[in-house]
């Protein structure tokens, strides 16, 4: 292995400073490749800028050449690190690279994936996402019997078991296949908890080995080339052939191609490559300043596909719902918004309760109630959420039937999903959701509609006019947008110097100013509180001083007299007001300090869909004003893949 020497003076400075922390839980990005011919090295870098979105705190890559490793790695985000290391410069056709985020233990270079076997140097590089659970027992073992670890990540656990089974192999002459394809099966058998592992060595050079439990991979089939990585994005450019690695799969990449095994007994799997129809120019920026600018503008082309849906798999659905003895929605952050809002739209139109809980409370608050008359409707995004695939599995133990709703088909939970409806929105790269939110809604607003339908509890006419009202929302959004840009960006510029926000909103509201409110404290840093408009009373009234600013959800609806004196109890206050209301509202107009128009006509249970957009503008803005970057916001990552 080359390391230059400054790398190295460092990774040996840093082993001492590491000695606190425990371990690094991963939620990171994996990507490889074996090209015919070529440079694996700008590949691999260019990749994992792809992939930054799922974590960039450090960055490493290893190829593979003559029998030897070469390996760059450190911690910092990849162009810093590029930019003192060149990861454009190692030689060799096949090699790794990891993008990585950190929750414990500092991000420092020695934590920095790939990591390595005892030998100097090393013969193995082992790169991972996910989390080793039983991590001490192996490394104890493996220490027991002279294995010396540099880090104190998890991850190093996999090199020195498949460098140990390596050594036992020697000794029993009946490998099956390759030695280190039973070594990383052996390896792999043995660990607990979630792990998507891309292996490559000195001793057998010219193949890549991966693995899989739990967290996402995808392998890429090129003319010239085979690729794996965590997410599509990260190959899209190079093809858009793939193949889906399920749990409990290991995979052998070589010049021939891949083939998949079952790590329980080693039995060949075949699976052809399924074409994606994204677009390398989908998965970038197109132009805008940041990705989040841009899926909030690409919002109303989103929402269009989202009224594309197959009809068959919403009819489905929607026969589950309508038999369903309860339904409970699992989900974090931006989608449990989404299915707060549902919980109005299920009630109001098709009476049926719903009831929306926080993926990571779901076991404690309904592990011991939930059973096969329990129907659960997962919604997530990336569809691999740890805290979302966790209650599932809660569920799934005790007999429920699991529905998902999911932007990434392949992913975790379609697979866990007795009938599982894509969102339509395509990759979301910057990591606070929006296309993906308002996607999230119409879809969940159909089945709403559908069921209402169904069952035959509103009248026709009404029915009649959410139909041809859904169909004009992807309009209504583009016109927001294309309307209200300029607003709130002086509006962001206005308020930026805010030490804190209210976000107030009655009914379905609610559910638009709780993400309105996490839009805006994720990317801009602006502590900020949501709750029904009704509850200020009963103790947040107090915060408010002069100039205070209170964000107010007005659609026209039945709370709107109700909202109104809300308004006024906080004006008589001093607050500021801010009010999302319907074009020409005027006496809401009158009561506010700034006020967003809406377009007219939108029905109640419809309204989270444009009211979220502005707010969406104003955080991105608010974010853009105070210098920080709203793609990347601080201590986050795209998909949270730990508990
Ligand atoms: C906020 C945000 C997160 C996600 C949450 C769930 O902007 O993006 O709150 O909504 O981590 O992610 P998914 O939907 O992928 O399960």
């Amino acid at each position: 292995m080359l390391i230059d020497s400054i790398t190295l003076t460092i990774t040996l400075e840093l082993q001492g400073l590491t000695e606190s922390f425990d371990r690094g839980i991963e939620m990171c990005g994996i990507f490889g490749c074996i090209l015919k011919d070529g440079i694996a090295a700008p590949k691999i870098h260019a990749a994992l800028k792809r992939l930054e979105y799922r974590g960039y705190d450090s960055v490493g890559e290893a190829t593979v050449k003559n029998r030897r490793l070469f390996v760059k790695k450190d911690a910092g985000k990849i162009d810093e690190v590029h930019s003192i290391r060149n990861l454009d410069d190692l030689p060799g056709r096949i090699g790794v690279g990891h993008t990585r985020w950190a929750t414990h233990g500092a991000p420092l270079q020695v934590n920095a994936h790939p990591h390595f076997d005892c030998s100097d140097p090393p013969r193995i590089a082992v790169i991972h996402n996910g989390i080793i659970e039983n991590f001490a027992e192996i490394k104890k073992e493996l220490e027991d019997i002279g294995h010396t670890f540099r880090s104190k990540t998890d991850t190093e656990v996999i090199a020195h078991l498949i460098e140990q089974n390596l050594k036992n192999s020697e000794l029993n002459p009946e490998t099956v296949t390759s030695e280190l394809e039973n070594a990383v099966m052996d390896a792999a058998r043995r660990l607990e908890g979630s792990y998507a592992i891309a292996v490559i060595t000195a001793h057998e050079p010219d193949k890549i080995i991966c693995a899989r439990n739990e967290s996402p991979l995808v392998l890429g089939v090129a003319d010239n080339a085979y690729y794996f990585a965590s997410d599509i994005p990260a190959f899209l450019p190079l093809t858009n052939k793939v193949v889906f690695v399920e749990n409990g799969e290991l995979v052998t990449l070589n010049d021939e191609g891949f083939e998949i095994r079952k790590l329980v007994d080693g039995s060949k799997v075949v699976r052809e490559p399924e074409l994606v129809d994204w677009t390398p120019a989908m998965a970038e920026k197109q132009g805008y300043q940041h990705f989040m600018l841009k899926e909030i503008h690409e919002q109303p082309r989103c929402l269009r596909d989202t009224l594309r849906l197959q009809d068959k798999y919403l009819e489905l659905l929607t026969t589950f719902l309508d038999r369903a003895r309860e339904v409970i929605m699992v989900a974090c952050g931006t989608s449990y918004h989404a299915c707060l809002a549902a919980s109005y739209m299920f009630s109001k139109l098709s009476f049926l309760a719903t009831h929306p809980v926080i993926a990571s409370e779901f076991t404690e608050q309904h592990g011991k109630s939930v059973n096969i008359d329990s129907t659960i409707l997962a919604v997530s995004q990336s569809g691999e959420t740890a805290d979302t695939l966790a209650a599932v599995e809660t569920a799934r133990q005790r007999a429920a039937t699991i529905l998902g709703l999911t932007n990434i088909v392949g992913s975790t939970l379609t697979r866990v999903s007795r009938v599982y409806i894509g969102q339509q929105s395509g990759p979301e790269i910057g990591v606070a959701a929006t296309k993906t939110f308002t996607s999230q809604l119409s879809v969940l607003s159909q089945l709403a509609i559908r069921l209402a339908k169904k069952r035959g509890k509103v009248s026709q006419e009404e029915i009649d006019l959410l139909d041809e009202k859904i169909e004009k929302i992807p309009g209504i959004v583009k016109t927001i947008v294309e309307t209200q840009e300029r607003k709130m960006k002086a509006l962001a510029r206005k308020y930026k110097d805010k030490q804190c926000f209210f976000f107030l909103g009655r009914g379905i509201s609610y559910a638009t100013a709780l993400e309105g409110r996490l839009k805006l404290m994720e990317i801009a840093y602006v502590p900020s509180v949501a709750f029904p408009a009704g509850e200020s009373k009963h103790g947040p009234i107090s915060l408010i001083e002069r100039g205070f600013p209170v964000i107010f959800i007005c659609p026209p609806d039945e709370t709107r007299k109700t909202l109104m004196g809300n308004i006024m109890e906080m004006k008589a206050r001093g607050a500021s007001i801010i009010a999302v209301c319907e074009e020409g509202d005027e006496e809401i107009m009158k009561l506010a300090d700034d006020y967003v128009e809406i377009t007219k006509g939108i029905p109640e249970v419809l309204s989270p869909i444009p009211y979220a957009v502005p707010l969406q503008l104003f955080a991105y803005y608010m974010a853009i004003e105070r210098e920080c970057d709203p793609d990347m916001p601080r201590n986050l990552a795209k998909s949270v893949t730990v508990k």
